[in-house]
């Protein structure tokens, strides 16, 4: 497999960020910015999204795409790291601890859950992935999707840096990539039962206003993982590190010193 990446900084401690759904890499330019001066910050675009080719397969697992991330850091020459993942980077990070626990320092989630979709969730799902097939883009999911990953404040202004970012990544996403990786996520294992068996240090993050991973869920989630950290950013949604990325950073930075 082929991945679009970036890697920043020559820091002994490497830090691997994995981006949401149907995101890319650039969800990530703020921590390459803020982190890359202490740690060795590795960004990729996830098989079939951003710049990375899609596989071709009806389906991309989650599974797959742990296995992806652990080959780009063999072909970078990098035996551990600490993994940070989004919403869908987090579902791809359990795939990651489970399938690849000898590369695993840390683990960092970010509005995200262990849950697999419900029946009518996956439902939906599909027929998402089939109208972006059939649209031949991804464009459409913009209006749906906004109001549920950032806050009234981004959205209200007008020239917003974080509503671009959201509008090219999403729109500019390659259809059969993304509606693969949607089939992949609606078939996703439900991790909550394992949280228990974590034993990296784990830091669990979650914007206040986030609809979709509230902090009370989130918080509960983190209650599951042996000695994990928990900790709300303010004045932030579902795209807490790029809403408040100097919170976001501050916990990473803290949390990877600890
Ligand atoms: C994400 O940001 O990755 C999505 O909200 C994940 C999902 O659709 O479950």
């Amino acid at each position: 497999m082929r991945l679009n990446y970036r890697k920043s900084g020559f820091g002994l401690k490497a830090l691997l960020l994995v981006h949401g759904f149907p995101f890319d890499g650039r969800m990530w330019e703020a921590q390459i910015q803020g982190l890359s001066d202490e740690f060795t910050v590795i960004v990729p675009d996830m098989r079939g999204m951003g710049k990375s080719p899609a596989s071709g397969t009806e389906v991309t697992t989650m599974a797959e795409l742990a296995d992806d991330a652990a080959e780009l850091l063999d072909a970078l020459g990098i035996e551990t790291c600490t993994y940070c993942g989004l919403s869908m980077g987090g579902y791809v990070g359990w795939e990651f601890w489970k399938r690849h626990k000898n590369r695993l320092e840390r683990l960092i989630l970010c509005d995200s859950g262990a849950h697999c979709d419900s029946p009518e969730g996956a439902a939906k799902r599909l027929q998402t992935a089939e109208k972006m097939e059939t649209e031949g883009n991804c464009a459409f999911l913009v209006e749906g999707m906004k109001k549920n990953l950032m806050t009234p404040r981004t959205l209200a202004d007008g020239e917003s840096p974080v509503f671009t970012v959201f509008q090219k990544m999403v729109s500019e996403n390659n259809p059969q990539g993304v509606a693969s990786v949607a089939r992949g996520m609606a078939q996703r294992l439900d991790f909550t039962e394992k949280l228990a068996e974590i034993q990296v240090p784990s830091l669990v993050l979650t914007g206040e206003f986030d609809v979709l991973s509230p902090p009370e869920k989130m918080k509960a989630l983190a209650e599951r993982i042996p000695g994990a950290r928990f900790a709300v950013i303010p004045e932030a949604a579902h795209l807490s590190p790029m809403e408040n990325p100097e919170k976001v950073n501050d916990e990473i930075r803290a949390f990877m010193n600890k």
